[in-house]
């Protein structure tokens, strides 16, 4: 079990590998959490000391970070494509398939990730896992007969719980909650996604299947990249 201060250093040497891949006149996606901030932090340099790009973000919180770093930002319908994205990840395994939306940014950040050219996701060692798949399934629903939704994912033998933060319901950038669901050892993550995507109130999965094409893993001795 690794300590917070090597998770941190982890996730910074991730994220600063990632801003290598960035290049002039590049139009990039911008994910959302704390080692996404470790990119855009270095991003943020390199626009400093003259690089000229522009970025689409994931979140309320990627836009704030980028925009106090003067990091041009465009909106996702005015861009014509995106090069490159980089985000983060819950747990991914050998594939390069994994889980997301520990942030709540799920939503926004599967579609920026499909306007993507190339995928980038960055994670500390403690991310690399896969069936069976021990991080909860984040899954947005809609706020209208969020009991209703709920019942029936419970229906579908799955086991939701709503996402509060400070005792309060957490509500996502679009306005809707977070379903946190705990899967049986071993369920199929592709056939997971199917099945809940059915349910009538369910808006989007967490479940991120042949999206990423680079996986940067930090670890103690620098960094290891697969590619899909
Ligand atoms: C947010 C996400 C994040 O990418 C994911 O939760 C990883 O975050 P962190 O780098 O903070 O562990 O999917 O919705």
């Amino acid at each position: 079990m690794m300590n917070k201060e090597q998770i941190e250093f982890e996730k910074k040497l991730a994220g600063e590998k990632a801003a290598e891949f960035v290049k002039d006149g590049m139009t990039i996606g911008l994910g959302t959490g704390s080692t996404v901030y470790y990119a855009i932090m270095k991003i943020g340099e390199m626009v400093k000391q003259g690089l000229n790009i522009s970025a689409v973000s994931s979140s309320n919180a990627t836009s704030e970070l980028s925009k106090s770093l003067n990091i041009p930002l465009t909106g996702i319908d005015d861009a014509e494509k995106i090069n490159l994205n980089i985000d983060g990840a819950d747990e991914v395994d050998k594939n390069l398939n994994g889980i997301k939306g520990g942030g709540g940014a799920l939503l926004f950040e599967k579609i920026v990730a499909f306007k993507s050219e190339t995928n980038i996701w960055i994670v500390d060692s403690g991310k690399l896992s896969g069936r069976p798949w021990k991080f909860p399934l984040p899954v947005e629903i809609i706020p209208f007969g969020s009991s209703s939704t709920l019942s029936r994912i419970r229906e579908k033998n799955f086991m939701p719980e709503l996402r509060k933060k400070e005792g309060k319901i957490f509500l996502t950038d679009s306005g809707n909650y977070i379903a946190d669901i705990r899967m049986e050892e071993n369920r199929d993550l592709e056939a997971t996604d199917k099945e809940l995507k059915m349910i009538t109130g369910v808006v989007e999965t967490g479940v991120f299947i042949d999206i990423a094409d680079i996986l940067i893993i930090g670890q103690d001795n620098g960094t290891k990249i697969l590619k899909k």
